[in-house]
């Protein structure tokens, strides 16, 4: 708990120094565990740092419960970016809409067109942007650090959760009541888009639901970029 309170009052003298040096900046949530964890952060300081979600129009009903959630608990509305009808049609028509199973080419351009196109939009115009990601999640996040340079969009990236446990979410998540995605509870540690993530067994790695039917090596997000290049998101054993 000690260890806790500590990360608490760190990530929250974070959270408040990118409002005050970084201003405009953003924070992109997912709507998931960590995500809430700032955003219980950012709204309950009433901090200046705006919350948007790429609504890539493949998220769990769930997920999308989530916006709810946070409109009844702190009176907030998240701005959703979407991705360009006529990109999503374009891709639709020409290779079907689950195409991102037949190759991971199929997949990356999904990505592109449903989340980093809309990131490029959500990102425009802002000093710094602010994500959930942590150091434990994955072999590819284990460098992470709390500040970044991201040459790739030409502004500062900040993780205020890079050094916590997937247990201090969940201790913070509890006590301050914060609401939550209800699939965490039925066994979705890491979610994205519906079709692309699945449930995982007990003792297996937290992101092995997603892109399960992809090898590990081929992972690559598109949402974060490492040295301007994609990341691989090769989980860490369990
Ligand atoms: S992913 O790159 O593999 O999809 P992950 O689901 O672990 O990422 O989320 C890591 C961080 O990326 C989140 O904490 C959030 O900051 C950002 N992120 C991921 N998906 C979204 C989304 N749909 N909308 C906004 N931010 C997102
Ligand atoms: Fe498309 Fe799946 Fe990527 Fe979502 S996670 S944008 S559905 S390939």
């Amino acid at each position: 708990m000690t260890d806790l309170n500590a990360r608490i009052g760190e990530t929250r003298a974070t959270l408040e120094r990118i409002a005050r040096d970084f201003s405009p900046a953003v924070f992109a949530s997912s709507l998931a565990a960590e995500d809430m964890v700032v955003t219980d952060m950012i709204l309950k300081a009433g901090l200046p740092i705006a919350i948007f979600t790429l609504e890539t129009g493949r998220l769990h009903q769930e997920t999308l419960a989530v916006l709810k959630q946070i409109k009844a608990t702190y009176d907030y509305d998240i701005a959703l970016y979407r991705p360009r009808p006529e990109l999503v049609d374009e891709y639709v028509t020409r290779n079907g809409l689950n195409a991102f199973y037949d190759s991971v080419e199929m997949r990356r351009e999904c990505c592109r067109i449903r989340k980093v196109e809309p990131l490029g939009r959500a990102l425009a115009g802002h000093k710094a942007w602010v994500t959930g990601q942590r150091r434990a999640q994955s072999t590819t996040r284990a460098e992470l650090a709390v500040q970044e340079d991201d040459a790739a969009h030409g502004m500062v990236k900040f993780n205020p959760l890079a050094d916590w446990l997937e247990a201090d979410v969940w201790d913070y998540i509890r006590e301050g009541a914060v609401p939550y995605n209800a699939l965490h509870d039925r066994g979705y540690p890491s979610i994205g888009c519906e079709p692309c993530t699945r449930a995982v067994q007990p003792g297996e790695d937290v992101r092995a639901g997603r892109w399960w039917w992809e090898n590990p090596d081929s992972k690559e997000c598109g949402l974060h970029l490492v040295d301007g290049k994609l990341v691989r998101i090769k989980s860490v054993a369990a």
